[in-house]
């Protein structure tokens, strides 16, 4: 077995595990948030127990760009970069961007504490924009697992 396969192998670990847990994040944690808390204390309810999961969600995202970026470098893919037919590697890259910059830039320097103020001004409206965040996150990502898949399996 070469160190590619491991590579790949280790980019679908990553995946599993960070995509996973968006989608337990979005379709199971949030609504039970909506249900067990008052509109005033739902966001920062929501934050506390989400704060373990981002950590987790920072090592998966380093692990997928690592591994992801190896195998495009070993197997000299950088050409699909310029073909619409390989949108999926676009899909999968522009996932990864969004989730390195508000997990390592916009979490840590202002996003949190802008949630924070904007949920005692306007608790609903704000935990609302959680929502939606999450379902277009994960959305986009469930498309380019798709495209992945499809795409480096020949379809
Ligand atoms: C830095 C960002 C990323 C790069 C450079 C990258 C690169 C790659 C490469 C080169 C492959 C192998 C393609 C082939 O065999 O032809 C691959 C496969 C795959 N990637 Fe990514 N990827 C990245 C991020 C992501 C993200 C964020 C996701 C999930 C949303 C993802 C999901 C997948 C899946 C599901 C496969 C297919 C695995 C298989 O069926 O064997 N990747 N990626």
């Amino acid at each position: 077995m070469d160190d590619v396969t491991i590579a790949r192998a280790l980019h679908v670990i990553g995946v599993v595990l960070w995509i996973g847990g968006v989608a337990f994040v979005t379709t199971v944690l949030l609504p039970a948030v909506k249900r067990m808390a008052e509109p005033k204390d739902r966001v920062r309810f929501f934050e506390s127990i989400e704060r373990s999961f981002a950590w987790q969600a920072r090592g998966t995202t380093l692990l997928v760009g690592l591994s992801g970026f190896y195998m495009t470098h070993v197997w000299d893919l950088w050409e699909r970069f310029t073909m619409i037919a390989f949108w999926w590697m676009h899909a999968m890259t522009a996932v990864w961007v969004i989730f390195t910059v508000m997990l390592f830039v916009a979490e840590p320097l202002f996003l949190h504490r802008w949630f924070e103020s904007r949920a005692k001004a306007k608790p609903d409206r704000t935990f609302r924009l959680v929502q939606r965040l999450h379902w277009a996150l994960l959305t986009l990502s469930l498309i380019a697992v798709l495209g992945a898949v499809l795409g480096s399996h020949g379809a």
